[in-house]
């Protein structure tokens, strides 16, 4: 099968900083990517390049078997992420601004649409609330909603679980790899809670100040690195360097 996303070559220079070195990644029709390395390795950076929001110094980005910036409007129509670092409209209500991301998509339907996410997302509480009230996971909870409100063939997910209880992060967890499963979508995953790493990813690389240090299933990694988990290698690797 071919892969849904190549990534070659992939560079970002901030100054006389490299922040991304020479990345070279593909994702898979369906996998689940994880993305993983120490705080400043460039994970951040890599997907605001593969959202087209940075502009990589040199490498290239293909999605779908076509170039990014050729294809570039055509490509993110397909294409929705989350952040923790993403702002919307405060003074809308969580509601609103789904309604604001559907019509920007041009999707069909909405009002339909909305009340199913905001159901898998067990959002009712706060559906009609501002924005700016918000507590930092339902925060989360409503960029994750919008995410998947598209319904996208890729999904980037920086950090989706950051801040949520671990009730909540246990139940995203299961209705992301629910939405993959009936949806066949590809996703490309970070997180700084290894378990979690584990439990989701498919396939993991493993970034390294810019650099990819490591790649393969968590199998692969941990039996290469000598380690019993990925906790381990991570500590290992972020050690040593
Ligand atoms: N606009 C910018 N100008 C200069 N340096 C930047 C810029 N954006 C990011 N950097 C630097 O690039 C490096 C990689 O940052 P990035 O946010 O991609 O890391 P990350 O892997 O997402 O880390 P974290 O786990 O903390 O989220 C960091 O050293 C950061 O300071
Ligand atoms: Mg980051």
């Amino acid at each position: 099968m071919l892969p849904i996303v190549e990534v070659s070559g992939l560079t970002k220079r901030f100054g006389d900083f490299t922040a991304v070195d020479g990345v070279s990644f593909e994702i898979r029709p369906g996998e689940i990517l994880g993305l993983l390395g120490p705080n400043g390795a460039g994970k951040t950076t890599t997907f605001q390049m593969l959202l087209g929001l940075v502009t990589p110094t040199a490498g290239s980005i293909r999605m779908f078997g076509k170039d990014l910036v050729q294809h570039r409007e055509e490509i993110l129509s397909q294409v929705n992420f989350s952040s923790t670092y993403i702002s919307m409209p405060y003074s809308l209500t969580a509601e609103e601004n789904l309604w604001v991301t559907a019509k920007l998509y041009g999707l069909s339907d909405i009002a339909r649409r909305i009340d199913e996410v905001v159901k898998k997302l067990e959002m009712e509480e706060f559906r009609h609330k501002l924005t700016r009230k918000l507590s930092s996971g339902q925060m989360t909870r409503l960029t994750l909603a919008k995410a998947i409100l598209t319904e996208p063939k890729i999904l980037f997910l920086d950090e989706p679980t950051a801040s949520l209880d671990p009730d909540i992060a246990h139940k995203i967890r299961a209705l992301l790899k629910d939405v993959r499963r009936s949806a066949g979508l590809s996703i490309l995953y970070t997180s700084h809670n290894m378990r979690e790493m584990e439990e989701m990813s498919d396939r993991i690389i493993f970034l390294q100040k810019g650099k990819v240090v490591a790649q393969g299933t968590v199998q692969e990694i941990t039996e290469r690195f000598g380690q019993r988990d990925l906790e381990e290698v991570f500590l290992k690797l972020a050690r040593e360097s």
